[in-house]
């Protein structure tokens, strides 16, 4: 005898490991609140088409608030006995009032159940991360205000190449985020079809009416194929996948906060509130929190795998193996938020240390691509200028000079095209200045970047809510 409500066809019970083995409520009873509203929506779709009798609708929609009502109170007792979310909330709604509860059922699966549930839930957490994204982003333009014109290295191949400045620098991070909203955005209006009625896999005998409930739970429309409906996962993937490259971004930018803020750098000091010392180095102050946050993005990147890896063989329509998809997204979500609100929090402290990296910049000849350009300026072809550059580079090696320190002899010695004017003309100030065209780094540029996204940020905040 089975005590399972699917036992009636089994002699035996499940085994004790099996039952603990098989159950996800450890997984999806965070997704209570959805999957009630989704049974509210159903029942009342099964009562407007006749299905359902008015007075047991009222018994159900009565039970469910209670049962939710027990859950958000902690007294509700989820049990692996039940499998999942799902039959959880059935089984105390029919304990509560009987026939009704079971009626619930009608004309419904596990499976569009559970997918209806989990795009609910995921468009609910998504809209969250957008709010962080935004709100990390205002930090970044705040910031990069400030440091408009705060002046460090720029790096290729992490050598000095050309002075930038630091507001520069973060807005490409501000440009990166724009992006993962906008995919986030995308596949969020995309999952934002409703499954239910699908049943579980060919559609329901019953006269049911798909767009009142897709309606009712504020998707855009019915799903369209019965069994797609129940077999997609592809917002998951999509979802991980956007999950995915923010976490490489935020990694990226906490690989630089943790170089910056290194003895050798002294770029930048990250505030006492976010980092920690060391139990025996008495001088230690780590920046665990970039650290952190560089390796979240292995476990969100391992979602992504693991999702893509649990579809990717599987057959139409719903399989059990898909109860894998849930525990990967949500723990990517949940790290993914808390990166998020960590930098979003953190930055605005950050001590940044302008003298350090002007000098920074100041060294290692990032001024010689302008040495260049000015004789190209003077006429001269720029493979020769590139070569000009290259010796006068060479001699101040030799005599740890900079290149604003060439004298008018060195100067004629090398190239009588290169003058001495040229070379005093150069400044990390007048490199950044210059290069004040769409997309440069100049701080004039800075400003009018942290302008227009000041603006679009205001405007993009309720649509993306949506
Ligand atoms: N717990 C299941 C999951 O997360 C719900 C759907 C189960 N459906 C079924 N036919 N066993 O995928």
């Amino acid at each position: 005898m089975s005590d399972k409500p699917w036992g009636g066809r089994f002699d035996a019970p499940t085994n004790a490991f099996v039952e603990a083995f098989n159950a996800s409520t450890h997984v999806d009873a965070r997704m209570y609140a959805e999957d009630i509203a989704g049974s509210r929506a159903h029942a009342k779709m099964l009562t407007q088409q006749g299905i359902l009798a008015e007075d047991d609708l009222a018994a159900i929609l009565k039970g469910l608030n209670e049962v939710e009502a027990e859950i958000e109170a902690g007294t509700f007792e989820f049990t692996i006995a039940l499998e999942d979310v799902h039959m959880n909330i059935e089984k105390r709604l029919t304990d509560k009032i009987g026939d009704a509860g079971k009626r619930l059922h009608t004309a419904r699966s596990r499976n569009d159940q559970v997918t209806t549930d989990t795009r609910l839930y995921l468009r609910k957490r998504t809209n969250e991360l957008l709010a962080r994204l935004h709100t990390l982003q205002t930090v970044l333009i705040d910031l990069a205000e400030q440091h408009a014109d705060t002046i460090m290295p720029g790096f290729t191949h992490l050598q000095t190449a050309q002075p930038v400045t630091l507001g520069h620098h973060l807005l490409a991070y501000v440009e990166m985020f724009e992006r993962d909203a906008a995919r986030f955005i995308d596949a969020r209006n995309r999952m934002n079809q409703c499954p239910l009625g699908a049943a579980a896999l060919a559609g329901t005998t019953f006269n049911i009416d798909r767009a009142l409930t897709a309606k009712e739970l504020g998707f855009d429309a019915p799903t369209a194929n019965s069994l797609d409906s129940v077999s997609d996962r592809d917002y998951i993937m999509e979802l991980l996948a956007t999950a995915s490259i923010c976490s490489v971004h935020l990694s990226r930018f906490s690989e630089e906060l943790i170089m910056w803020m290194s003895a050798q750098f002294s770029f930048v000091e990250l505030p006492d509130a976010f980092c920690t010392g060391s139990s025996i180095m008495p001088q230690k102050k780590n920046p665990d929190m970039p650290e952190l946050v560089r390796g979240k993005a292995g476990r969100i990147i391992g979602g992504l795998m693991s999702i893509l890896t649990t579809m990717k063989s599987l057959p139409l329509a719903y399989n059990k193996d898909m109860q894998e998809d849930k525990e990967a997204i949500f723990d990517a979500y949940d790290n993914l938020e808390g990166c998020l609100r960590v930098f979003g929090d953190m930055l605005p402290d950050m001590v940044v240390n302008k003298p350090a990296m002007h000098k920074a910049a100041s060294s290692g000849f990032a001024t010689a691509t302008d040495l260049a350009d000015a004789l190209v300026r003077a006429g001269v072809p720029f493979r020769d200028a590139h070569e000009i550059v290259g010796k006068s580079v060479a001699y101040c090696i030799r005599e740890a000079v900079e290149l604003h320190q060439m004298p008018a002899e060195a100067c004629a010695d090398i190239d009588e095209r290169l003058s001495v004017t040229m070379v005093q003309a150069l400044s990390v100030e007048s490199c950044v200045a210059a290069r004040d065209h769409v997309g440069g780094t100049a701080p004039n540029q800075v400003r009018l970047q942290c302008k227009s996204w000041k603006k679009r940020l205001n405007e993009t905040l309720e649509s993306k809510n949506a």
